[in-house]
């Protein structure tokens, strides 16, 4: 069996982390046989240098022809003064909607030795480990628009939230789907007591759950659900909820693992699966060499585990990130006193041995 990986490093930080990931990509190609192929292409700021614009269709049409799309992070203060239309952030954009990715999946998992890294008390975090599917690609992120009318003689702005069965059957099936090869519990999430578009979701939600008997399902209004994040993020498993809400939460859930550089995201497209750490560009610190690779390598493992099904060697990456902390390692991000300072090439290295 052969996979094609499409990798797209971006701008500022996003060569070396993924770099990173790919170094670790290679090492459990070796000890498992997996048969990964690399190709290289250009989005963001970098190709907009190159060829003018954010996105080239070549990258496009590269990521549609594989089997799983690596993503680095694009942006930078370089190109501030681009024409909005041809910004590096637009690439990111384009690609969710040139490849449908319709799902964004979220994990947030406190790695024991990184608990004294979230603000939240420790007895809190620990043992937290949950993931947020959010819809990407419908809901009032994409309704239609009125950026400005009169209305009886005051001046007015509205966005329409609008979803249909289809859409929320394909992020609900997937949410059970990812429940099933974890604690098998989802926690659908809305606002179904004032609005008609979170009824039509709570109703689709719940006749999906039917064909997943022994997935467990409740749900929760956001704003409770707000709360429960940070009062008790050890009782979910998987969180779906809709564009809007999943923006909100997924931040928020962010903050209980700590750290912005250790934590990855799936988006999940209709044929091909993009990969990402959560974090931007860091153009702070581009071009030094200290950026946390980790948030990248754990993208690689999702991809592995979501594009390519090789669960085995998604869980050896994730095992040998969670060795690489427990033995004390650190980048600068999350370094202090008692700890072994390491740069993203010598973090790369540890986590590719182990
Ligand atoms: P950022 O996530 O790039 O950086 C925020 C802070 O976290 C910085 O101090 C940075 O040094 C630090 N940081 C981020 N990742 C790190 C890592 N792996 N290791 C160590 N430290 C890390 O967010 P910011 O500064 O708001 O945005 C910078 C650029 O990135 C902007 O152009 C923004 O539009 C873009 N961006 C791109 C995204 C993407 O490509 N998906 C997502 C978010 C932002
Ligand atoms: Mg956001």
């Amino acid at each position: 069996m052969a996979y094609n990986i499409t990798v797209i490093p971006g701008d500022g930080i996003g060569k070396e982390i993924t770099d990173g990931a790919v170094e670790v990509l290679k090492a459990a190609d070796k000890k498992f046989g997996l048969g990964l192929n690399f190709a290289y292409h250009d989005a963001g700021g970098t190709a907009y240098d190159k060829f003018g614009t954010p996105l080239p269709q070549e990258t496009i049409d590269a990521c549609k022809a594989s089997d799983g799309v690596l993503f680095g992070a694009v942006g930078g203060d370089k190109w501030d003064k681009v024409d909005p239309a041809k910004r590096p952030e637009k690439a990111i954009l384009g690609l969710r909607k040139e490849l449908g990715l319709y799902a964004n999946l979220r994990p947030v998992k406190v790695a024991d030795a990184l608990i004294e890294y979230s603000p939240l008390k420790p007895e809190l975090v620990r043992g937290a480990d949950l993931v947020i599917v959010r819809e990407l690609i419908g809901g009032i992120y994409f309704g239609e628009k009125c950026e400005s009318e009169q209305h009886n003689g005051v001046e007015r702005a509205w966005d329409l939230e609008n979803y249909s069965v289809p859409e929320v059957e394909r992020i609900a099936k997937l949410a059970f789907e990812t429940a099933k090869l974890r604690r098998g519990k989802v926690t659908s999430v809305d606002k179904s007591n004032v609005l008609a578009t979170s009824r039509l979701w709570r109703r689709t939600v719940e006749k999906v759950a039917k064909d997943y008997p022994e997935v467990e399902c409740n749900n929760l209004y956001v704003d409770n659900c707000a709360m429960q994040i940070a009062v008790k993020p050890t009782q979910f498993d998987v969180i779906v909820t809709g564009n809007l809400f999943g923006d909100i939460l997924s931040d928020e859930a962010a903050v209980v693992g700590g750290s912005i550089g250790m934590l990855p995201s799936a988006s999940i497209g209709e044929c091909t699966s993009l990969y990402e750490p959560i974090h931007g560009s860091a153009p702070d610190i581009a071009g030094k060499g200290i950026a946390n690779p980790i948030g990248t390598i754990l993208s690689a493992a999702m991809l592995l585990r979501y594009s390519l099904h090789e669960e085995a060697a998604a869980d050896a990456i994730e095992a040998a990130v969670d060795k690489a902390l427990a033995e004390g390692y650190r980048t600068p991000d999350l370094w202090k006193d008692g700890f072994t300072k390491v740069n993203t090439s010598e973090m790369t290295k540890i986590i590719s041995e182990r």
